[in-house]
């Protein structure tokens, strides 16, 4: 446990530009004291004494604004930043050396039993406010940006960000294998627009944008963009004759 407890201290040395001392650090940061809190109620939490554990880490939450259930599995070099409104969840699985921003839920998607929580391999970032639901794995080495809800599995060394998370970046390369694309109806709604746009515009003789996100997805081989008839109000019908 004091093992742990030293890396803990470590990797915020490491990681917080802001950090001063290790003495500091162990006294002040909310992540580290949430972890100290946490080590503690993991291991009554081991030893069957389930009230205890819930009672340390309750106590914690309420100290530090970081919710750790006691059965997670918390590998070596967590650095939580700032840390206010983290929750990780009860079957949550951190490897090693895994940075996690305020705001940061590692939660279920409240359909699941069981294993519902993420789990996230080694060297992972979790940015601000980001949201990881459900069974999901983040990928070693894989950041996700700030405000991004992830519900899929993220492959390792990629970036995932937006609302749902799409993958922009793998070994800091571009992205654009589509066969990897999720559905975003907001997105898709400006493929249609933007289809039909080009088409008009082709009418006309004049030429059309060159570049837009809606047109890779226009583009890409899942996209029918055929169903613009099902946000299209309904012909009025004639009264049924009698
Ligand atoms: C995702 C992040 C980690 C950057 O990762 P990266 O692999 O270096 O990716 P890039 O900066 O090259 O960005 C990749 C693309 O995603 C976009 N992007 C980056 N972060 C984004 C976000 N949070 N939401 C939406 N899009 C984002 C970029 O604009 C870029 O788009 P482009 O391909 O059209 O140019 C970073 O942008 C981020 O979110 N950092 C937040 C860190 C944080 O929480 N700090 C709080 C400290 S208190």
């Amino acid at each position: 446990m004091f093992k742990s407890l030293k890396k803990d201290i470590d990797s915020a040395m490491q990681r917080d530009p802001a950090a001063r001392s290790r003495f500091e650090v162990w006294l002040t940061y909310a992540g580290v004291k949430a972890l100290r809190s946490y080590r503690l109620a993991h291991w009554l939490y081991s030893k069957k004494m389930f009230l205890c554990a819930r009672v340390v880490s309750q106590g914690a939450a309420r100290r530090t604004g970081i919710e750790i259930h006691p059965a997670a599995k918390i590998g070596e070099g967590l650095f939580i930043d700032h840390g206010h409104g983290i929750v990780i969840g009860e079957t949550a699985e951190i490897g090693n050396n895994v940075t996690l921003y305020q705001g940061v839920t590692l939660g279920g998607t409240g359909k699941g039993t069981g294993k519902r929580h993420p789990t996230i391999m080694d060297n992972v970032m979790i940015s601000a406010g980001a949201k990881i639901l459900g069974p999901v794995t983040i990928g070693e080495g894989s950041k996700v940006g700030a405000g991004s809800v992830v519900l899929k599995d993220v492959p390792p060394h990629c970036t995932v960000v937006g609302v749902p998370g799409r993958v922009v970046r793998m070994r800091g390369e571009k992205f654009t294998d589509m066969d990897q694309f999720v559905p975003d109806p907001v997105l898709e709604e400006f493929a249609r627009i933007n289809k039909r746009l080009s088409e008009l515009e082709k009418n006309v003789g004049i030429s059309s944008c060159k570049y837009s996100i809606s047109s890779e997805v226009a583009n890409q081989p899942n996209y029918s963009g055929d169903n613009t008839t099902k946000n299209t109000p309904a012909e009025p019908k004639g009264e049924e004759p009698k």
